[in-house]
């Protein structure tokens, strides 16, 4: 069989995304384990969660007078402590400095809720709302440099009803992303996918589009 990937998660905040995907490990969905979730913040809930499932969770120091690059190099450390080989960001409200974005690339995951390159950075759902915009999603991508720009993989995408507020949005968006970011992981676990020339691949073909999960 298999090894199963060693992978882990970073969290800030609930860690629902980082539930997902460890039950998705745990049931044999993910050919891989989590090693490690990790927070930036000593009061994130999913740090509790991620213990009463049996995982390692740490709190990496970002206390005030932490800039970029030595945040950067406290996660590297904890990260290469407990072995992991893919990063998987679920919901980690820390801009990433480029040292740690190059030394992990092609191994470091986003999820995002929106339908990217559309409403890069924050409170996505209003500015659906506010644009009017028809569909509504998420998005599973590389993680680059450049916030939010990755190359995709994975979109989960839905009609915007006439009835739609920015919470139903968010439930909307969350239950999808519950199914895409265990496949995706899935896929990397498999030795499906890979990052190669600033593409996405998947089963050896360059992804031109991201694969569309539609509600
Ligand atoms: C998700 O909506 C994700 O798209 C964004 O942060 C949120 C994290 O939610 N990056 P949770 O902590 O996984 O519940």
């Amino acid at each position: 069989m298999k090894r199963a990937l060693p992978f882990a998660v970073l969290i800030s905040g609930r860690g629902s995304n980082m539930l997902a995907l460890a039950r998705a490990a745990l049931e044999g969905r993910i050919a891989g384990r989590v090693v490690a979730v990790i927070s930036d913040l000593p009061t994130a809930i999913g740090l509790v969660e991620a213990r009463r499932l049996g995982l390692i969770a740490e709190v990496v120091d970002a206390g005030p007078g932490t800039d970029r690059p030595a945040l950067g190099q406290r996660l590297t450390e904890i990260l290469e402590r407990h072995g992991a080989e893919l990063v998987v960001l679920a919901g980690f409200m820390r801009i990433l400095d480029a040292g740690f974005v190059r030394c992990w690339q092609g191994r470091l995951l986003n999820i995002h809720p929106s339908l990217l390159p559309a409403h890069r950075g924050l409170h996505t759902h209003r500015r659906v709302l506010a644009a009017g915009d028809p569909q509504h999603g998420c998005t599973v991508h590389f993680v680059t440099e450049e916030l939010d720009a990755g190359p995709a993989i994975i979109q989960g995408r839905f009609a915007v009803g006439p009835g739609d507020t920015e919470e139903s949005l968010s439930a909307r968006v969350q239950q999808l992303e519950h199914i895409i970011y265990p496949r995706a992981v899935g896929w990397f676990a498999a030795g499906r996918l890979g990052c190669k020339d600033g593409a996405a691949m998947l089963d050896g073909r360059p992804l031109t589009t991201p694969v569309i999960e539609d509600a």
